[in-house]
C-alpha cells in the first residue's frame, strides 16, 4: 500500500519557544479516510498548513505520497486540496461563480472549466442551487461548495480542516455521504481534523489523536477502544444467589478479568466481550442455569481520550466558538 503521510519527528516552534508541535511521528495509508482527533489548541491546524505546505516544520520531515513538503512544494501543491477551518468562498455572488473563480486560481483552461464545474456541483449535491448568491445558502450548503472548490483540481489527497463544524447532524450526514461518494469514485485520500469524536469514529478508516503537540495513540475506533480495555458483560440469570463455588470458577475463565454476582445478576469484566461470550452461554447452559438477557457496554472513544490525553474533550463549548467565528466571516 502506498504511503500518502509519512512525518518523521516533526517539531514547530512559534514565537521561539512555543512548542505547537512537539515531535510528530505519523503515517497515513493512501486511499484511506484518516482523522487527526483532539482537542482545542492541539496541533492539528498547524499539522495540516504543514502537510499542505503553507508553513515548514523547525525540525523534522514531513511527505506527501513521497515529496517532501519543504523542497517539493509545487509538486505537492498538485496533488493535494485543502479546505481551511475558516470560511473560503465570498458569499455575495453565486456558488457557481465561485468555483469560476477556484477554477481561474488553479489555471484549468477556459473550454473545460464549465464541466470541471458541473462535475463538482454534482458531486457535492449542489447543481440546484449554483446560481444562487452564496449568502442564501445553509451552513452545509456553504460547506459542500468549499469542498467543490477543492475537487476542481481533483486531488489525490484532501484536507479538510473541521469540515462539519458548526454543522446539524443531517448536514453532517449530507457532507459526509458526499465525501465518501467522492473518495470511492476517485480513490482519493482523505485526512481531517476534527474534535467531534462521533464524526472521527463515524466516518473515517483511522483515527490519531492528538494533544498538546504530540500523537498520543493511532488505530481504527475498534483498536482504540480495546486498547481501554475492560469491556463489560453483564448477564441476567433465572437463578437467584448463585454461590462462591460458582464465583471462583467464574473467575478461572480464560479472559475473565472479574466477576461481580449480586443476586440473579453476573457483571463481568472481560479483555473483548464478543469472543468470551460464546465460552460463558456454555458454562450457564451446562449448568441448566437460563440466562434471561446479557448486555455487553464497550469504552467509547471518550473513555480513549481521557485515558491517552488525560483530560476530556469539550466540544460543547468550541463549538459555539467556532460557529460564531464561521458566521462572522460570512457576514462580513
Ligand atoms: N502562527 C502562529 N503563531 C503563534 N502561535 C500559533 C500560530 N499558529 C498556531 N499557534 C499556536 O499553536 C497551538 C496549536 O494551534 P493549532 O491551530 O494547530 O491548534 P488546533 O488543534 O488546530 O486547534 P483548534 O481546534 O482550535 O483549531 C495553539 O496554541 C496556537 O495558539
Ligand atoms: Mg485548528
Amino acid at each position: 500500500m502506498e504511503t500518502a503521510v509519512d512525518v518523521s519527528d516533526v517539531v514547530k516552534i512559534f514565537n521561539g519557544n512555543f512548542r505547537a508541535l512537539d515531535g510528530v511521528n505519523l503515517k497515513v495509508e493512501s486511499g484511506c479516510i484518516f482523522a487527526l482527533l483532539g482537542p482545542n489548541g492541539a496541533g492539528k491546524t498547524t499539522l495540516m498548513r504543514i502537510l499542505t505546505t503553507q508553513i515548514a516544520p523547525s525540525s523534522g520531515s514531513a511527505y506527501v505520497f513521497g515529496l517532501d513538503t519543504v523542497r517539493d512544494g509545487s509538486q505537492i501543491r498538485k496533488l493535494v486540496s485543502y479546505v481551511p477551518q475558516e470560511m473560503s468562498v465570498w458569499t455575495d455572488i453565486s456558488g457557481y461563480e465561485n468555483l469560476l473563480v477556484y477554477s481561474k486560481i488553479y489555471g484549468i483552461p477556459a473550454e473545460k472549466r464549465n464541466d470541471a464545474i458541473n462535475e463538482v456541483l454534482e458531486s457535492m449535491g449542489l447543481n440546484e442551487v449554483s446560481n444562487r448568491l452564496v449568502k442564501t445558502y445553509s451552513g452545509g450548503m456553504i460547506r459542500r461548495l468549499e469542498i467543490a472548490c477543492a475537487l476542481l483540481i481533483r486531488p489525490k489527497i484532501l484536507f479538510l480542516d473541521e469540515p462539519t463544524i458548526g454543522l446539524d447532524p443531517s448536514a453532517r450526514k449530507i457532507v459526509w455521504e458526499k465525501l465518501k461518494m467522492f473518495k470511492r469514485e476517485y480513490g482519493a485520500t482523505i485526512f481531517f481534523n476534527t474534535h467531534y469524536m462521533d464524526e472521527a469514529e463515524l466516518y473515517s478508516d483511522k483515527i490519531a489523536i492528538i494533544n498538546r503537540g504530540k500523537i498520543v495513540t493511532l488505530g481504527t475506533a475498534e483498536e482504540l477502544k480495546h486498547s481501554v480495555g475492560g469491556e463489560i458483560l453483564y448477564f441476567n440469570l433465572e437463578e437467584n444467589g448463585l454461590n462462591d463455588k460458582f464465583l471462583n470458577e467464574l473467575k478461572t475463565v480464560n479472559g475473565v478479568r472479574d466477576v461481580i454476582i449480586s443476586n440473579s445478576e453476573v457483571t463481568f469484566v472481560v479483555d473483548d466481550a464478543e469472543t468470551i461470550l460464546p465460552n460463558l452461554m456454555t458454562y450457564f447452559n451446562e449448568r441448566n442455569i437460563a440466562v434471561k438477557r446479557v448486555s455487553i457496554t464497550k469504552p467509547t472513544l471518550d473513555d480513549v481520550f481521557l485515558k491517552y490525553a488525560g483530560t476530556r474533550l469539550d466540544a460543547m463549548g468550541r463549538l459555539s466558538e467556532v460557529t460564531h467565528v464561521r458566521r462572522m466571516i460570512r457576514r462580513g
